[in-house]
């Protein structure tokens, strides 16, 4: 059995009042420790679900339980995520807000009401579909720090003297890049009747520029080596450069340290994609708060089972991610079957009893020890897991963290 991550400590939400009361506005309860507002959700009925009404916390970490077929992803998904997007991207234009203060919200689908969602600036998705058909895609462009890298080479004296903008170190403009492979580094044959088979370019073995742009060097490195670096090393060549740097050290703290900066998006495994989004993600939280002074915007990310196809190891490496998500304010729904996962949750939404037809109703809302007090399939199978993980708090804090669920 997993020795299950040492818990950083649950963040309290209490009961919702009955009736739902209007949310706060933006601004208000802004520290990611401050009491949970709720987003209400009525009488939700498309598939299984039979008239359900969840209350789900903001800014906690939210798992949706039940058996296979009991309604989880046709709550969050199909009725939560589809009904909150359409009604915060209706608020996001000043037309829209107009029309919904004049009472004109969007058309529910599969539920009969939405309160408290206000607060929400938006809605997140978060799955293991790969992040980028191209083969020109890769970590670096998609999180977002390679146009820094770019600049950074632009700018030494060497760039300067040839005339080199940022452009001439893209491996999508035809200036810098080899020409052989358009920037892919591999070349690709096709075979009849079999898959095409890629083989790394004989012009540029791989480097995917062109030789006078690799003349061009920071440190003693230039822009083809940069992107065959790995995230581990990176880490260290561009610790002067925060915002490089930064990124990349969230790279290499959920455990991707050892992709190269330059590994072609579609070769990225599932999980591997889902966590480079998660660091996207993370990164966008720093920049905002950073460049701009303000907070990020509140988003709701929702991942329906992220665990599948992780290794264990991987499960808590993706456990901290979504912590750090939370550290930084943001709401996180989660579909799961995984009871580390489930056990680390500050809310549950357990649906059943069973699956299909016999499925559809909520069996139990609370703490994961509501949940286990309730006896639910979930329920029971959470106890030997809760009572681990306590006493692994215990070992390591000597005591329940100051903000123990009440
Ligand atoms: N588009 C659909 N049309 C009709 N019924 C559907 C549709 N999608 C799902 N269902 C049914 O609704 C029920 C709930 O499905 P749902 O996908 O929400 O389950 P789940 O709890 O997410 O299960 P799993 O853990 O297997 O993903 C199931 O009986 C399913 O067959
Ligand atoms: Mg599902
Ligand atoms: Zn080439």
């Amino acid at each position: 059995m997993r020795a299950s991550a040492p818990s950083q400590g649950r963040r309290s939400a209490k009961r919702p009042s009955p009736s739902p009361q209007p949310s706060p506005q933006r601004g208000e309860g802004a520290s990611a420790d401050a009491p949970a507002s709720w987003l209400h959700l009525l009488g939700a009925h498309l598939h299984n679900l039979r008239d359900v009404d969840v209350a789900v916390p903001l800014k906690r970490l939210v798992a949706v339980t039940g058996v296979s077929g009991s309604g989880k992803s046709t709550l969050a998904r199909d009725v939560l995520l589809t009904n909150v997007a359409a009604w915060v991207g209706q608020r996001a234009t000043k037309a829209g807000r107009e029309a919904m203060d004049a009472g004109k919200a969007p058309a529910l689908v599969g539920c009969t009401g939405l309160r408290g969602f206000e607060s929400i600036d938006r809605v997140l998705e978060v799955d293991q579909t790969p992040i980028g058909k191209t083969p020109r895609s890769c970590p670096a462009t998609y999180i977002g720090f390679w146009d820094t890298v770019r600049k950074l080479f632009a700018d030494t004296l060497e760039a300067k003297a040839r005339g080199y903008g940022p452009g001439r170190f893209s491996f999508n403009t035809s200036d810098g890049r080899c020409p052989s492979c358009e920037g892919q580094g591999v070349r690709t044959i096709a075979m009849s009747f079999l898959p095409d088979v890629k083989v790394p370019c004989e012009v540029c073995h791989g480097a995917r520029f062109n030789p006078e742009t690799l003349a061009v060097t920071w440190r003693g490195k230039n822009i083809g080596d940069v992107l065959q670096m790995e995230v581990d090393e990176a880490v260290e060549f561009f610790a002067s450069m925060p915002a490089i740097a930064h990124p990349l050290q969230l790279l290499k703290d959920v455990g991707l340290g050892y992709l190269t900066l330059g590994q072609p998006s579609p070769t990225l495994s599932g999980g591997e994609a889902q966590r480079i989004k998660l660091v996207t993600e993370l990164s966008k939280v720093r920049d905002d708060v950073g460049r701009r002074g303000q907070k990020a915007p509140h988003t709701l990310y929702v991942l329906d089972e992220p665990t599948v196809g992780l290794h264990m190891q991987d499960v808590e490496k993706l456990i901290r991610v979504l912590h750090r998500l939370l550290d930084g304010g943001q709401s996180v729904v989660v579909i799961e079957h995984d009871l580390d996962l489930i056990a680390e949750a500050d809310w549950i939404i357990d649906l059943g009893p069973e699956g299909g037809d016999g499925g559809g109703q909520l069996v139990a809302a609370g703490t994961p020890e509501d949940v286990v007090r309730a006896g639910t399939h979930t329920g029971q199978a959470l106890a030997p897991v809760l009572s681990r993980v306590t006493s692994a708090r215990l070992t390591v804090s000597g005591a329940w963290g100051a903000d123990r669920v009440q």
